[in-house]
């Protein structure tokens, strides 16, 4: 096949050190990185530029739905790309107007629109719920302790992590926090400026901690009475992840009094791309029209590109059942984990999480694990998988997420499981 990128030099494509040093003199450096130079990818698999493979259950933190080099992304880019890639958003143009519609069509009524990532999504649910609340006075939003809705100054003033607001103090007021799954804490802090409730269905980079069905369902008839906004990030935990289009679908699916229940806004990104940077909000039908003409806009937002890209990723989803897919496999995964908690009692203290949202949670010490003492857990004992050949993503302190793609096979789970044995027996 003729190459679409052309071949990076061989300074680039074989050294390592060289790759790294043009980073430590260009690159801003405001991520702690792990010491791995990534060359290329296929299906489930990451290989690195001295051509080691990695079995990647990170999926570029819940990014990669249909993993690496997925053709139809490939087919969806050049196909769409030939005839438009971008256009502004003074003009209508199809993909934009069928990708909303499928989105609509999986929660409910109402409407949505495009950003270009999770963070930006975000904006859009803090800017809905202080247009809706501004005549009347109200903006504060109510989040939970623990929580990620990301990197923006609204985005760490909403974030119950007091990590990511350091040194960027003042916040953005009109947030504040409160402990998570805690009804009783969210009724105790609305004030007459409350306008909304924002959380996650699953603390995802908190470590990976599911709501419970009756925190959701009492947090709906709060807002109900007290006329707040109930706002779900999705950015991570949605998208199919736990076998249903959002996680609150999973969790309230065998719950008594659950029928109906809705949020008013869901914001989403990550897999909705599956790697090409697209997020989107989704606004229940009363209040769809609260963000008028001129009240709010991104220039990238809903591209011809990007939601073509979306629009077939859907479609590989939905034809190839990779709900059911993430559900079982994911259900399967988090069953043997257990067991393997039990095994390694000294290594692992709980799994949690639903579908291809999974965390094991460690012991807060590990005497035999490699790495320096000051560095986390979580951290060094990703870092131990990496050296076996897989990927994983650390939350928090102590917990490693499994984030694969949501076409990830039987085999791939096996060798992931193996792997995590194989660590855990080193150091037990
Ligand atoms: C729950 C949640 N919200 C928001 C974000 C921010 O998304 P992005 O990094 O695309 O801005 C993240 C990213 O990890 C997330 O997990």
């Amino acid at each position: 096949m003729k190459e679409i990128v052309p071949s990076p030099p061989p300074i680039v494509r074989n050294d390592v050190a060289a790759v790294q040093n043009l980073f430590q003199q260009n690159v801003i450096p405001s991520y702690g990185r792990f010491d791995l130079v990534v060359s290329h990818g296929a299906g489930s698999c990451l290989f690195d530029v001295t051509g080691k493979r990695y079995l990647d259950m990170g999926g570029g933190i819940a990014v990669n739905s249909l993993g690496h080099a997925h053709p139809a992304i490939t087919e969806a880019l050049l196909e769409q790309s030939r005839k438009l890639v971008h256009v502004s958003n003074l003009y209508y143009h199809e993909h934009q107007g069928r990708l909303a519609q499928a989105l609509v069509g999986l929660v409910a009524p109402g409407k949505c629109f495009f950003s270009n990532s999770g963070g930006e999504a975000n904006e859009g649910l803090f800017k809905l719920a202080r247009k809706f609340g501004h005549d009347e006075g109200r903006f504060e939003i109510i989040t939970a302790l623990n929580s990620f809705h990301g990197r923006t100054l609204a985005g760490i003033s909403a974030t119950g992590q007091d990590k990511v607001k350091k040194g960027f103090e003042p916040m953005t007021p009109g947030f504040l926090q409160v402990p998570y799954n805690d009804l009783a804490a969210v009724r105790a802090a609305i004030s007459p400026a409350t306008i909304a409730v924002l959380i996650e269905g699953i603390q995802g980079e908190g470590g990976v901690t599911p709501a419970r069905a009756d925190y959701l369902l009492g947090l709906r008839k709060l807002c109900d009475e007290k006329r707040l906004l109930l706002l779900m990030d999705g950015v991570q935990d949605g998208y199919f992840r736990t076998g249903r289009f959002q996680c609150f679908q999973r969790i309230l699916e065998d719950a008594a009094g659950a029928n109906g229940f809705l949020p008013d806004a869901i914001s989403m990104a990550k897999s909705l791309g599956g790697g090409f940077p697209i997020g989107a909000f989704w606004v229940r039908a009363p209040h769809a029209d609260v963000l008028s003409a001129g009240t709010h806009g991104t220039t990238y937002g809903g591209s011809p590109l990007g939601c073509a890209v979306a629009l077939k990723v859907l479609e590989v989803v939905q034809r190839e059942n990779l709900a059911d897919n993430a559900r079982n496999m994911g259900g399967w995964l988090k069953a043997e984990l257990a067991k393997l908690a039990q095994k390694f009692p000294g290594v692992i203290e709980d799994v949690r999480g639903l579908g291809f949202m999974l965390g094991m949670a460690l012991r807060p010490s590990i005497p035999n694990l490699p790495g320096e003492n000051t560095k986390p857990v979580a951290v060094r004992f990703v870092h131990l998988l990496h050296t076996l050949g897989l990927l994983t993503i650390p939350a928090g302190t102590q917990v490693v997420r499994l984030l694969p793609p949501l076409n990830l096979r039987q085999g791939d789970a096996e060798e992931a499981l193996r792997i995590i044995e194989d660590a855990c027996a080193r150091i037990a």
